[in-house]
Parts: structure tokens; sequence; C-alpha cells
């Protein structure tokens, strides 16, 4: 052993065979403080969904404006960078509602009846409720695929979901 070897141990004093060896007791801190680590960052995450009341995801897409679509009427539209058809509703309740103008069934178009606050799918007598999605008549199924509408003055804006089927 030379010289600075001795300076080493003698500023480090280990004992090789402590080193090796773990208490219960630090080992148990150590799981305690992991443990309250995942906790912690588990709590932030779920408290983050719960006060968020932003339900929608992706970029928020222009469709038009409030003038653009009469009381009862429809549009037909598609998303940036996508093929898929859409269908923004104005009900009689002055409310909107965009969809996936498909039928869940075998992907026929759907429309929506004006007076009648549903959906229909003609190829099969298909209906669906227009302020939710869900099927309420006919063999679809599962309920159209809905978009997040928001308004913005008289503009409107459509976004995908947090989840499918919102
Ligand atoms: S395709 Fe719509 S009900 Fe069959």
């Amino acid at each position: 052993m030379n010289n600075e070897d001795k300076h080493w141990k003698q500023d480090f004093p280990i004992n090789r065979g402590e080193a090796n060896q773990v208490s219960r007791r630090d080992f148990a801190k150590l799981l305690a403080v992991v443990s309250g680590g995942m906790v912690l960052g588990n709590g932030i995450i779920a408290a983050k969904a719960f006060f968020s009341d932003d339900e929608a995801i992706g970029e928020k897409q222009k469709i038009c404006t409030k003038n653009d679509i009469p009381v009862g009427g429809t549009k037909s539209f598609v998303l940036k960078n996508d093929t898929v058809p859409y269908i923004l509703i104005h009900t009689e309740e002055g409310e909107f509602y965009a969809y996936e103008q498909k039928c869940t069934h075998l992907s026929c178009a759907v429309y929506y009846k004006p007076g009648t606050m549903k959906i229909e799918c003609p190829c099969h007598n298909g209906w669906f409720d227009v302020k939710t999605g869900e099927v309420l008549q006919g063999p679809p199924p599962r309920p159209l695929k809905k978009l997040v509408v928001t308004l913005q003055g008289d503009d409107i804006f459509v976004q995908h979901p947090k989840t499918e089927n919102v």
C-alpha cells in the first residue's frame, strides 16, 4: 500500500464488511421515501385530472360561424390532415353538436332529422340522441364518436375529446 492509499483510507474510513450491509432500518427508510414519492406523484396527477375542466385534447379547429348554420341545420366538414367526415348540428334548442358522420353499425352516413333531436342512419333505421350520440334504436352497437364543440363569440370550434365517445 502506498502513501496515497493510506491518505484516502484515513479520509474515508469505511469498513468494507459494513459497506456491503444495508440495515433493515435504512432499507425501510428507502422504501418509505420511494413509496411516498410515488403516492405524491399519483396524487398530483389525479388532482390535476379532477380539477381540470378541459375535456378536449388536440388542436382546436374553427369550423364556421353560428350564422353559417340555421337552426335545425347541419354542416359537414373534415378536420385538418384527416379524411373522416363529421357533421356539425345546430339544434332547435340552440346548441351545437359535432359527430363523426359514420354509423357505428356498417358505416353509412348519418343525418340530423330536424325537429326530432335525433340523428338517423337510413341504412337500417338506426337512431342516435343528438345531445349524447347514444344509440336510441336499431342495430348500431356503439354511440357516435363525438367532438367537443366550443363557441368563441360567433365562431364555432371543435376538438377531439380526451376519451372516446364523451
Ligand atoms: S349502417 Fe347504420 S344502422 Fe346499419
